[in-house]
């Protein structure tokens, strides 16, 4: 039985009886964080890329539990620098840990890390998430644009759960991600990027309502919210 918990922005936590997945932890900052970040644990953190509203608990999240940081391999790198326990990958390849498997897809965005100062680390490229375990397969897309090959993901993967971003300006808009819907073709399709600051404010709503209006399958979380899968 898998558990998919709503985190908040695009964070979320994915459990099976045994494994805790961690998507893109941003709780500290965040100001509609659910929890606080020592209040979760993880096995796995995946991570899409390192901007702050992705990464900013993933380091020390993965430290205290000694959890792999799942990541592109120059992000990866840079948070095993930081002490991490670190499994490197790159776009199209997968690998199969002791949950599950997981593969690395596009992303169209940016990665840098801000180190403070006029410095800024760039940390290769970012990246979406599909991950099958328990029979499930999830497709978390990290930050992206929309792209035409969501329609080869959707053909080559059996997608059980989409996580779309919908917030616009830094991401696909509610109208690409209903279009994103389309082409991946999944069971079900959950926003995510919205309203945690006024410039991403939109309305999940509709986007539930455009998706269903082409015959398809949605929902949005509350954060905080937990739903079996
Ligand atoms: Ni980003
Ligand atoms: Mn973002």
């Amino acid at each position: 039985m898998l558990k998919l918990t709503y985190l908040g922005h695009s964070a979320f936590l994915l459990t099976d009886t045994q494994h805790h997945l961690l998507f893109d932890p941003f709780l500290t900052g965040n100001p509609l964080a659910p929890v606080q970040a020592e209040a979760i644990k993880a096995d796995y953190v995946l991570l899409t890329h390192g901007h702050g509203d992705h990464s900013a608990d993933a380091i020390a999240i993965a430290k205290r539990h000694s959890a792999t940081l799942i990541a592109p391999y120059e992000l990866a790198i840079y948070c095993q620098k930081k002490g991490c326990k670190v499994h490197p990958m790159g776009i199209g390849g997968a690998h199969v840990f002791d949950f599950g498997r997981v593969k690395l897809t596009i992303a169209h965005h940016g990665s840098g890390i801000d180190l403070g100062g006029e410095t800024l680390a760039y940390v290769g490229s970012p990246c979406g998430y599909l991950v099958t375990l328990a029979g499930k397969t999830i497709y978390h897309a990290g930050d992206t644009g929309l792209f035409s090959d969501m329609k080869l993901i959707g053909e080559m993967n059996r997608i059980d759960v989409a996580l779309l971003p919908i917030g616009d300006n830094y991401t696909m808009g509610i109208d690409d991600a209903v279009k994103a819907v389309e082409l991946l073709n999944p069971g079900l399709a959950i926003p995510m990027h919205f309203n945690t600051f006024s410039v991403i404010e939109s309305d999940p709503q509709e986007f539930v309502d455009k998706v269903k209006a082409q015959g398809q399958q949605a929902r949005y979380l509350l954060i905080g919210e937990e739903i079996l899968l």
